[in-house]
C-alpha cells in the first residue's frame, strides 16, 4: 500500500492547511493575495511564518509598511480566493479600478492595529507585525510575523475551538493545487 511519491509533488502531502488571503496596505495602496503556504509557529507571544514570493506586489507592499493580515476565507469564497491569486495587483496601478479589491468586489473593514484592511465574509483575522529576518526572507521567501490582533466569527470558532457543524458553507478551504481544493472535515475527539 506504500508507494513512492514524486519529489515534485510531495509539497502537496502537506498542502492542506487553511488556505488564507493576505492583505496590505501602504501610503494609500491596498493589495490581497492567496497564501497556503503558512503555520503557526509560536503561542506566546504568538507568531506565525508564511511565504510571500518576491514577485508578488503583496512583497512590495508588505516590506514597506512592516505589516500585513491574514484572512481566512471560507467555502463560499473560494472562487475570489482563485481570482486574488492568479491576479497581481500590480497589473491594475494606474488603470480604474485600481486595486483588487474592488475589481473583484471585495469589501473590507478596518483592523484595529495595522494598516492592511481585513476581508468581509471572512471566518477568522489575524493583525500581523513583520519580525524582521533579512536572510530568510530573501532566500526563502519566509515571513515570520508577531499576532497583534485576532478576531473569529463566533459562528464557527469560539472559545478557541473550530465548530463548522452546520455552517458548510463557512467552511475553512484547503488548497491542494491546480485550483483543486478540499473543505474542512469533520472533528472528533479523543
Ligand atoms: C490557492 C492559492 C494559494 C497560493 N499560495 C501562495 C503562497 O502561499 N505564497 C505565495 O507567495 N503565493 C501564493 N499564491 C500565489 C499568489 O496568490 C499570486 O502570486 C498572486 O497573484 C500575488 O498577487 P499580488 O501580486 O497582487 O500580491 C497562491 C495562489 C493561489 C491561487
Amino acid at each position: 500500500m506504500i508507494k513512492a511519491v514524486d519529489l515534485r509533488k510531495a509539497y502537496r502531502i502537506l498542502n492542506h492547511g487553511p488556505t488564507v488571503l493576505i492583505t496590505s496596505a501602504h501610503a494609500g495602496k491596498q493589495n490581497v493575495m492567496a497564501a497556503a503556504w503558512n503555520m503557526p509557529l509560536d503561542f506566546d507571544s504568538p507568531k506565525i511564518a508564511i511565504v510571500i514570493d518576491k514577485n508578488t506586489y503583496t512583497r512590495e507592499l508588505i516590506e514597506v509598511s512592516g505589516n500585513f493580515a491574514i484572512n481566512v476565507p471560507c467555502r463560499g469564497q473560494a472562487k475570489m480566493v482563485l481570482e486574488v491569486g492568479s491576479s497581481s495587483g500590480r497589473e491594475l496601478l494606474g488603470k480604474s479600478p485600481d486595486n483588487k479589491f474592488a475589481n473583484f468586489n471585495i469589501a473590507t473593514f478596518s483592523a484595529s492595529k495595522v494598516s492592511a484592511k481585513l476581508v468581509k465574509g471572512c471566518v477568522a483575522w489575524l493583525e500581523c507585525k513583520i519580525i524582521s529576518e533579512q536572510h530568510i526572507q530573501n532566500t526563502y521567501d519566509l515571513f515570520l510575523a508577531e499576532v497583534v490582533a485576532a478576531y473569529a466569527d463566533s459562528r464557527v470558532f469560539s472559545d478557541g475551538h473550530w465548530h463548522f457543524e452546520g455552517h458548510d458553507d463557512l467552511r475553512t478551504i484547503h488548497h491542494i493545487a491546480g485550483g483543486n481544493f478540499m473543505v474542512i472535515g469533520q472533528a472528533f475527539k479523543i
